[in-house]
């Protein structure tokens, strides 16, 4: 395709953070174009139409960011409540990779939060099978994949990023009262006691991203699990109860696959994998 990239609204809002973000970038692929706006109904949702009015040709890299979003979306479709302050953003990936590794992309996202967050605040952070960011037990960030694969190729991954940056808990928990939560959030701010830098954290994250799926691509031998198990929670042989929307899974884990599954046992011993992308999980010891 030749031309522009079409997109709608017409007006990106926030023209001179886009520029200054893009250019500041120090990446090989991700933000070599930066679309940030004031107000979005979802980011996830624009990078989607991005992709269906151009196709992919020139959209890996491409990140769209909002300020605040009027429908974000979180995992199961639920809700996810992104006032101003957060930190909602999109990242428009293609990839070489057999879809059958697709949730190295959530592990590759989740360690790049969980570093950026770290680097710029030095809170550590603990990831949660698959992608969740906690900090003490709390919730702070969330990853959301969206993908497109054929039999035995990758179209495109929309990787959605989350992080309760500077906002106020009780406000999110208010809007969220009727709606269960498997754990209460936190925000860096209430972390930190003060204020972090957004922009500061947004660049760090794409930056670190970046630096891992360049690798992811490259490299089939490159230790992204390993990097994820090194921040997770303690997981092996814990008991859980793992729901994948549509059914519930209770065992022991044993093991966690290459391609980012994890493997349960059964309490008559049969083993089970089940795939990450679209499961919860839920400790029960
Ligand atoms: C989760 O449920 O844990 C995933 C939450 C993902 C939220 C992000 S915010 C940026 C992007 N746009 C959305 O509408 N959702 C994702």
């Amino acid at each position: 395709m030749t031309g522009s990239i079409v997109y709608r609204p017409r007006n990106a809002g926030k023209l001179k953070e886009s520029i200054h973000l893009q250019n500041s970038l120090q990446t090989n692929y991700i933000g070599n174009r930066v679309i940030w706006f004031k107000n979005l109904s979802s980011t996830q949702e624009f990078a989607r139409g991005l992709i269906s009015m151009n196709g992919m040709t020139r959209l890996n890299g491409y990140v769209i960011i909002s300020d605040r979003q009027q429908n974000g979306i979180g995992r199961y479709g639920n809700m996810w409540i992104s006032p101003k302050g957060g930190i909602w953003l999109s990242i428009i990936l293609s990839s070489t990779l057999h879809p059958s590794r697709i949730a190295l992309f959530s592990f590759c996202a989740s360690v790049a939060v969980s570093e950026a967050i770290e680097i710029c605040t030095g809170i550590n952070s603990r990831l949660k099978w698959p992608n969740d960011v906690m900090i003490q037990g709390k919730k702070v960030a969330g990853i959301l994949v969206d993908a497109s694969v054929d039999a035995d190729s990758i179209e495109h991954i929309i990787i959605g990023i989350g992080v309760n940056a500077n906002l106020k808990t009780a406000e999110i928990e208010k809007k969220l009262q009727d709606h269960e939560q498997p754990y209460p959030i936190t925000s860096l701010q209430e972390q930190l006691g003060t204020p972090c830098n957004t922009v500061e954290i947004i660049k760090c994250i794409l930056q670190t991203f970046d630096k891992h799926y360049s690798r992811i691509e490259t490299d089939s031998s490159y230790p992204i699990l390993h990097k994820w198990r090194e921040r997770a929670e303690p997981i092996m042989w814990r008991s859980v109860q793992i729901s994948d929307g549509a059914n519930l899974h209770a065992g022991k884990v044993v093991d966690l696959d290459e391609d980012g599954s994890i493997i349960i046992m059964h309490k008559d011993n049969r083993l089970e994998k089940i795939v990450s992308v679209e499961s919860r999980i839920r400790f029960i010891d």
